[in-house]
């Protein structure tokens, strides 16, 4: 089956959505989501969004505290270009329904690590989901945005892989999950909202989506993609067998939250003078140390110290998930561990979201729009998606009358493949490729630990492209090639930083370098550094 779109958003999270929104009165939008509409990293969310919206607060501080927390590798244009445009993010947020926590008139800003002022706005301890829910019902309201869930996304089209000259993407190859079927999405704009891919490692915060899907189809078709070295590891997950990537939100600390070993003692100020409210690569390092050193398995974070009513107001998600494991976190200090949490590199693109590819854009976890630099500051993703979402609409909005491609787009060919009898192979490859990610290319790397993991992710590689060849294509083997490219290219990039910077911490090259320079990967003469 073939479909024609003027935009087809890959994505549904706080990226997709606010884009569809901002096109849908002028355009035909197709948003898909290879779960449902829910899946994804939005819905999980809990700190809030950064921005600029109390008087005592300034532009330049949120920019000032996003470069020192990005270990001045971020490009200094993004970030003034995000923080300038947070407030008027928030107030779109506001006008499409958006319910944040109130204290009295105003809003409640709270705060988190790195940030020098109370500067995030937050719907209690769930504000991916308000945000999400919202958008979701006003999206699925408007005629023109067409929403289709189990849809994955498999390849882009593009003139080059069907040999035509004067490149640009066409659409993409979508697998329908309930049907098998392979059908094409034509569209004059495509757009990559697709999310992160801090699935890679054994442990993390995110869904089961989170496969840098977009980033490995990107890099397929051709994009550059930079500083996959840098993905962030949240300090604190919920450590417990029944709490599967439960995160406990950096607010948490922003409110008075205390670290401790497990004999009860704190020991953040031995790392850091900002202690608890330092930057997350070194809160988590702090954590990831001490545990080693300690042969622990977690270590507590304590918000006990606080009235019971407070901690029922502003976490109510927390303490009920918690309480249902036997955690009284108005009493108890709560186990946690570090977990893989947000990828800071991506798609290279432009202040308006644009690849490298004509017709091709990239936003939110799935970019690299130099924002993060080696470190994300707390709740700036969200703030990202939705300031690039506006910048994204607007360069499509004014090219939306360009003629449509009219280059016919063959059907999927499953002529010569077969179906699988032996899936066991992708949930054994997933999990090794998993394993040895955390354990080579995890908090702490060296030199040696990367050549292993680029000898093991060579070998898996080959046989899930085999595998690819021969049987029919199902949404977990999607998924395995994806986070399998995409682990390739944060182990390369990861061999190729000669220094520690951020998030990226080698035994080998322990120090920061003078230079602070982005890691630029290119889909041709890549090799491996010397
Ligand atoms: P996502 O919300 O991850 O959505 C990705 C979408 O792409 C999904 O709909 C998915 O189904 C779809 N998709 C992916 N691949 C395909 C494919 N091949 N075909 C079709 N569809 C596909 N950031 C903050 O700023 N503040 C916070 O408080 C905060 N808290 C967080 C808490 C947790 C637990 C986590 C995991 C992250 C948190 N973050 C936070 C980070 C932030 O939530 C994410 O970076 C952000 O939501 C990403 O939004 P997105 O729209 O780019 O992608
Ligand atoms: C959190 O609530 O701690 C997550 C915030 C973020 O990832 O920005």
């Amino acid at each position: 089956m073939q479909q024609e779109f003027d935009i087809l958003i890959i994505g549904s999270g706080a990226a997709g959505l606010s884009l569809a929104l901002r096109l849908a009165d002028s355009a035909k939008v197709a948003v898909l989501s290879k779960g449902s509409l829910t899946s994804g990293s939005t819905w999980l969310a809990q700190g809030g969004i950064a921005a600029v919206l109390d008087e005592s607060d300034l532009i330049q501080d949120h920019v000032s505290d996003t470069l020192t927390a990005g270990a001045h590798l971020s490009h200094s244009d993004a970030v003034e270009f995000t923080v300038k445009n947070g407030r008027k993010s928030i107030e779109w947020l506001v006008d499409q329904g958006v319910p944040f926590t109130r204290d009295g008139s105003r809003y409640h800003l709270t705060k988190e690590g790195g940030h020098s002022h109370r500067r995030i706005i937050h719907a209690a301890d769930a504000t991916g989901r308000a945000v999400q829910e919202t958008l979701i019902k006003r999206a699925s309201e408007h005629s023109s945005i067409h929403l289709f869930e189990y849809c994955t996304a498999v390849d882009l089209i593009t003139r080059r892989k069907l040999r035509y000259a004067n490149n640009r993407c066409l659409g993409a190859y979508v697998l329908d999950s309930s049907t098998g079927h392979v059908n094409v999405f034509k569209a004059k704009f495509v757009v990559l909202a697709t999310g992160g891919a801090s699935k890679a490692y054994l442990y993390t915060s995110n869904s089961d989506g989170a496969s840098g899907d977009g980033i490995a189809m990107a890099w397929r078709s051709g994009c550059r993609v930079a500083n996959m070295e840098f993905n962030q590891f949240h300090p604190t997950c919920l450590y417990h067998p029944q709490a599967k990537s439960f995160l406990i939100t950096e607010a948490v600390r922003g409110e008075g939250g205390k670290l401790l070993l497990p004999d009860g003692t704190p020991f953040m100020h031995r790392f850091d003078k900002r202690e608890e409210l330092a930057p997350r690569d070194i809160v988590a390092r702090a954590i990831d140390h001490e545990m080693k050193r300690l042969g622990a398995d977690c270590l507590y974070l304590d918000i006990s110290n606080k009235p019971k009513s407070f901690i029922l107001e502003h976490f109510p998600t927390i303490y009920d998930r918690c309480l249902k494991l036997g955690i009284d976190i108005t009493v108890d200090p709560i186990p946690v561990v570090p977990a893989a949490h947000y990828t800071c590199g991506g798609v290279i693109t432009d202040q308006q979201g644009r690849s490298d590819l004509e017709a091709l854009y990239a936003i939110g976890e799935t970019s690299f729009t130099g924002l993060h630099g080696a470190n994300r500051l707390a709740s700036n993703s969200l703030l990202e998606c939705l300031v690039f979402a506006e910048s994204a609409a607007d360069n499509i909005l004014a090219k939306l009358n360009e003629e449509a491609d009219q280059v016919n787009i063959p059907d999927w060919d499953e002529s010569q493949v077969t179906d699988s009898d032996e899936d066991v192979i992708i949930s054994h490859n997933w999990d090794e490729l998993r394993r040895f990610m955390w354990d080579y290319v995890g908090i702490v790397r060296t030199n040696k630990r990367l050549r292993r993991a680029k000898h093991r992710v060579d070998l898996l590689q080959h046989e899930i492209t085999e595998y690819y060849s021969n049987y029919k294509i199902s949404k977990d083997l999607l998924e395995l090639r994806n986070l399998a490219s995409v682990s390739e290219l944060i182990i390369r990039s990861a061999a190729l930083r000669k220094e520690s910077r951020g998030l990226h911490y080698t035994l080998d090259y322990p120090n920061q370098g003078a230079e602070a320079r982005d890691t630029i990967l290119t889909p041709i003469n890549y090799e491996w550094p010397q």
